[in-house]
């Protein structure tokens, strides 16, 4: 492999030329105001990630009809928006990007949301079996279709207008065009339905008319589901019919993704699938048009160089990598790929409410415009106690402001829990954050003591001017009979290989830890059920979707019994008992794992309390929570020391 030279020799899509083969693909932000419009906080997203030097941005998606546009989404169904994106396009092209506005309907994917706003109905090409709940679901007449038809083309018109190099129709994950190529959700009778001419004819029309209104030189890209990533959905081969239909039509690029966002987990694969899942999908592709073709999906620098260099593949679509290192293309091409802070695919970056949302190793995401903090005015020295990720983020963003920071951590190496969720299979690739962090610590200088548990005594011998404290959570306890046996371990320590487990094991707890033990188990053909108190992935705040539903999904696979809304009430040497229903059995049990959560180890805080003038508090021992809160709480700490 000679670098990274394949990624960045130019391409063209249609008469556009791309600096190189990195392109930002279009993800749905925080940060536009409740009436559709862009913001500032918008533009410093934008500019950082242009600034990085990937060559194509794709916004992200902005709706083309008011009828489908709840707050908070990004509107371009009105040529009062143009201006905004004007000056998007303004700030992405000063910092030599090229610009392509994601053109889209949301139709079903309106369900994915969550959010339904009174009086708003989801457009949808036929009501089928699979449409559950008591949404407003409505099927499409020839009349919408021809509204929607000339929406996208006028959206399409605002975009050139407004200065974008392109546009980009999305068509797949289940948004209202996918529904119409997808045999799982279309099932007219009419010319829009049935055969997969029939099916690709909304989007081949929306495509011709997009060609009419801005021109046929301005580039169109389309975003198509190689996979459905469902039993009955579209098969690769009718992708590849329906590509060739929109080439012919006049797409100037193909681009693959895959899954129907509301119900399948591929668009946005977690970390539990291998590299690439679409890449095979957007190779087939690849050999049936003559168009550029874009795959995207967890793809990693040398597979991306790989399969541009063997001609497979012409561009790589990058998303969650540039939320989680918007320089990546900078320090891919100056052969400084160990300076990149890499996306671990855990997914904490879609559960999003508006304004908030963040990335667990990027805590300056949607926050650009304050980074970098200004210098300590005056600098202090300042004692962190922990080292997991909290306490190393913590002290890199305060050494880097000109504190005099040092770190302890009372066990042999630096990541706390972090390290526990490394080492679970499918996670290896989490280990990169900490190694980030430890040479960001190294980089500023920050001195690092391990093997020392602070105590209050320390802390009033070394005087610092202020103190972090981060240090952590443990796994919670159960409180019923039988809970403190020997055959009862916990979660982590099982992880850790620090303890067995023999003959039919019983799970308790069903949030992520819970699940991936139990799959864990299970793949190694271990007898296995779970039990939990609550729905699965339920107790407590709301599990990510996509990753949910990977596990939940093989889960069900392989069979593994899940007693949901369970009670555990006791403990034997042989069995767990349960309340079930208004009844009470008995499941056999040689070990027993509790994944039953985790508590603050606030203790030290505690002490600390009241002797130490300015003491602050972050991460797990405020209250355990993920690693996007953890590292976000000590980004803010860090803004204000
Ligand atoms: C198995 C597992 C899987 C997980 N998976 C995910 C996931 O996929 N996504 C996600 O977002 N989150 C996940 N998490 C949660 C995430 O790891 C934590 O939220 C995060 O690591 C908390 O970081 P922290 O620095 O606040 O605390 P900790 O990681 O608990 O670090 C605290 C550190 O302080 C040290 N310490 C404690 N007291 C002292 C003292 N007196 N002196 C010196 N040192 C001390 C401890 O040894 C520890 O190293 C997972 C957790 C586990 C256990
Ligand atoms: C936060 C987030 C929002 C997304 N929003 C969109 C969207 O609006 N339109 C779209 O086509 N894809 C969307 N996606 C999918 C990405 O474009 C991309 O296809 C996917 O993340 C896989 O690429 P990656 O593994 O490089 O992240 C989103 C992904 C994320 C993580």
């Amino acid at each position: 492999m000679q670098g990274f030279s394949a990624l960045f020799q130019p391409g063209n899509i249609g008469k556009l030329r791309l600096e190189n083969r990195l392109i930002m693909n279009a993800m749905g932000t925080v940060l536009v105001d409740g009436e559709g419009n862009v913001t500032e906080r918008m533009f410093d997203y934008y500019r950082a990630r242009a600034r990085g030097g990937v060559g194509l941005i794709v916004t992200q998606c902005a709706l083309v009809s008011a009828d489908a546009t709840p707050p908070f989404t990004w509107a371009m169904y009105d040529d009062k928006f143009t201006p905004g994106l004007s000056r998007l396009v303004e700030v992405i092209h000063e910092q030599g990007a090229k610009v392509s506005v994601q053109l889209m309907h949301y139709g079903l994917l309106l369900i994915f949301g969550g959010f339904i706003p009174e009086g708003m109905s989801i457009k949808v090409p036929s009501i089928t079996s699979w449409l559950v709940g008591d949404k407003p679901y409505e099927e499409m007449g020839e009349a919408d279709i021809e509204r929607y038809l000339e929406d996208f083309a006028q959206a399409a018109r605002r975009a050139k207008e407004a200065g974008a190099d392109a546009v980009e129709l999305h068509a797949c994950h289940g948004c209202l065009v996918s529904t119409f190529l997808s045999p799982v959700t279309n099932h007219r009778t009419d010319q829009y339905g049935g055969s997969v001419e029939n099916r690709t004819r909304f989007a081949r029309r929306i495509l011709e008319r997009i060609k009419q209104k801005a021109g046929k030189d301005f580039p169109v890209v389309v975003k198509l589901n190689g996979s459905d990533d469902i039993e009955g959905g579209i098969t690769i081969d009718e992708v590849v019919r329906q590509a060739a239909i929109l080439e012919e039509a006049g797409a100037d690029a193909i681009s693959i993704s895959s899954g129907l966002e509301f119900w399948t987990s591929l668009s946005i694969p977690c970390y539990a699938y291998p590299e690439g899942p679409m890449v095979p999908l957007a190779e087939k592709v690849k050999q049936a048009v003559r168009v550029p073709v874009i795959a995207a999906g967890k793809i990693g620098p040398e597979l991306a160089e790989q399969i541009i260099r063997n001609g497979k593949i012409d561009f790589i679509g990058m998303g969650r990598p540039l939320l989680a290192d918007p320089e990546l293309p900078n320090k891919l091409r100056e052969g400084r790929r160990e300076d990149v802070c890499w996306c671990v695919y855990c997914n904490n970056c879609i559960r999003v409410e508006p304004g908030q949302g963040s990335c667990s190793v990027n805590p300056s995401l949607y926050r650009e415009g304050k980074y970098p903090f200004p210098p300590a005015e005056p600098p202090k020295r300042v004692m962190v106690v922990g080292g997991g990720i909290a306490g190393m983020q913590a002290a890199v963003l305060m050494a880097q402001r000109g504190h005099q920071v040092s770190l302890y951590e009372k066990s042999a190496e630096l990541g706390g829990q972090w390290n526990i969720a490394a080492a679970q299979p499918g996670k290896e690739g989490y280990a990169a954050f900490t190694d980030y962090l430890r040479r960001s610590l190294d980089r500023c200088g920050v001195p690092v003591t391990l093997g020392i548990e602070v105590t209050k005594e320390r802390v009033l011998e070394m005087k610092p001017d202020a103190v972090v404290v981060a240090t952590g959570a443990v796994p919670r306890g159960l409180n019923i009979p039988g809970a403190s046996s020997n055959h009862v371990v916990q979660a982590n320590d099982v992880i850790m290989g620090k303890a067995e487990t023999k003959g039919s094991v019983v799970v308790i707890g069903g949030r992520f830890i819970g699940m991936e033990v139990a799959l864990w188990l299970a793949e190694q053909g271990k007898e296995v059920s779970l039990v939990t108190l609550a729905g699965l992935g339920e107790n407590g705040s709301k599990l990510e979707g996509m990753t949910y539903r990977t596990l939940a999904r093989r889960l069900i696979e392989l069979r593994v019994p899940l007693y949901v809304h369970t009670a555990a009430l006791e403990i034997t040497q042989s069995s767990v008992v349960i309340g079930w229903g208004a009844e009470v059995f008995s499941l056999p049990a040689a070990t027993v794992v509790l994944a039953v959560g985790a508590q603050s180890d606030n203790k030290l805080a505690q002490e600390l309390d009241g002797v130490i003038p300015e003491i602050y508090t972050i991460g797990d021992c405020v209250s355990p929570g993920d690693a996007a809160a953890a590292i976000y709480q000590a980004a803010r700490m860090a803004a204000k020391i």
